[in-house]
């Protein structure tokens, strides 16, 4: 019987909900936090004080000294960028002694899946706009059975042979895209050791900790509409964001779970290519988008902008089966006058849904139904509870939560840490 408490932490939009910040805050309640998916195409920004800490890999959590941080097997990891941000923050003065720990049946991302996410998109007719990070090509070797893992840097002759493998299958891809590939692949296998040294199973380290009444996090990267099964495909990522992968993502069972915050941006916003249901006519677009500094964290593209959908949010609910919401990036919209939530689509044979439509090419042309609001033009940036909120914003807060039909447990009013009214 595991007595501890285990909660998963998941973005409810298109990624860049602001989980970094949700994470930081809920960090301080627990023990171990593990990331389940993705890689380096994530970036979680946390403010501590003046400091600015933007993370890849490493999950946030690292920033509150003394907690173990985890990279579960369902991460696929990038070892040159890895080591990058484990030394920037051992530099910065951050311990990091036994502090993280990574699954030795993670997934290597290695230079040469870098190369080929690259001459994809740069070759692709309709392309994804992915982080150019490697991803697709990364989980792709997975799922094909020719990936290499932790565990396997100790394997000597056959990591060698798999290496050149990988590297003879990218050359005949990409032929001179793949020139100077060779000393990165050195680079990343000199790491090997250092990695191994950080090497353990995730699954048995989580199940030891709830065991022994410890509490534990889950971190998903990226947001629900990316998920791989769930997510607007093929305009998604290449792994599973949603809670269900938390499980398989780290090594323990759904019934160790307990709890699931999904995060949601007080707004929507999307980066890459694919549909945005509610997208906002270019004045706002690029009015939310200076108030929100809404610009990636890991390629510093813009992020397009969307009104509130509460047709996607619901179903995020639905598939992670929520048992709460964090509401984040609230005060971005102090300053507006009227607010809109998408409530419903139109359907192309001149109906009306309002279940998230799995056909991707109709959501690109779908027009939300939507319902407005008036704003409260109020600071909330020091609001420390429900009722320091004006009457309009509690009203707004109140209707996300009546259409996504999951309670509001948190809601956030600024970046830093102390911006957090908990409900
Ligand atoms: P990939 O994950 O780099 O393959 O990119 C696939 C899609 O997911 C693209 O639309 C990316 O912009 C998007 N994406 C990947 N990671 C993030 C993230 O952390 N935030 C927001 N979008 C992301």
């Amino acid at each position: 019987m595991a007595t501890g408490q285990c909660k998963v932490v998941v973005g409810c939009q298109w990624g860049d909900e602001g989980k970094g910040k949700i994470v930081d805050v809920l960090a301080e309640d627990v023990d171990v936090i593990a990331r389940y998916q993705g890689g380096a195409n994530a970036g979680h920004t946390v403010h501590v004080g003046e400091e600015e800490f933007i993370l890849h890999q490493i999950p946030s959590g690292i920033i509150h000294p003394g907690k173990r941080c985890l990279l579960g097997n369902g991460v696929v990891l990038d070892v040159l960028q890895f080591f990058e941000e484990y030394d920037a923050l051992a530099e910065r003065g951050i311990d990091l002694l036994g502090r993280i720990g990574v699954s030795e049946r993670a997934h290597l991302l290695l230079p040469y899946h870098k190369a080929l996410d690259r001459a994809f998109e740069d070759q692709a007719a309709e392309k994804i706009g992915t982080t150019r990070r490697g991803i697709g090509p990364a989980y792709e070797a997975k799922a094909g059975r020719r990936g290499l893992r932790v565990a396997d840097l100790r394997g000597g002759e056959r990591l060698e042979e798999r290496v050149q493998e990988g590297l003879e299958r990218a050359r005949e891809r990409i032929g001179g895209g793949s020139n100077g590939l060779e000393g990165d692949l050195r680079g990343s296998l000199q790491l090997g050791e250092r990695l191994s040294s950080l090497a353990t199973d995730t699954g048995f380290e989580l199940t030891e900790a709830l065991r022994a009444g410890k509490r534990v996090l889950l971190e998903g990267a990226q947001g629900t509409a990316l998920d791989l099964d769930h997510g607007t495909y093929p305009f998604v990522t290449s792994s599973n964001t949603t809670a269900s992968g938390a499980g398989t993502g780290v090594g323990i069972g759904p019934t160790m779970i307990d709890s699931v915050v999904g995060v949601v941006k007080a707004y929507t916003t999307r980066v890459g290519n694919g549909p945005l249901p509610s997208s906002l006519e270019p004045g706002m677009d690029q009015r939310i988008r200076e108030l929100g500094g809404e610009f990636g964290a890991t390629t510093g593209r813009p992020r397009r902008c969307g009104w509130f959908d509460a047709v996607l949010a619901r179903y995020a609910a639905r598939v992670n089966g929520l048992t709460g919401i964090a509401v984040t990036k609230l005060d971005v919209l102090d300053t507006i006058g009227e607010i809109s939530i998408a409530v419903a689509y139109s359907t192309k044979d001149g109906g009306s849904t309002k279940e998230f439509p799995a056909d991707t090419w109709s959501l690109e042309s779908v027009q939300p139904h939507y319902e407005t609001h008036p704003g409260w033009q109020t600071d909330t940036t020091r609001a420390k509870t429900l009722a320091d909120l004006p009457k309009n914003a509690r009203a707004y807060l109140n209707r996300i939560e009546e259409l996504t039909g999951a309670p509001i447990t948190m809601v956030s009013v600024g970046t830093e840490r102390t911006q957090i009214i908990r409900v």
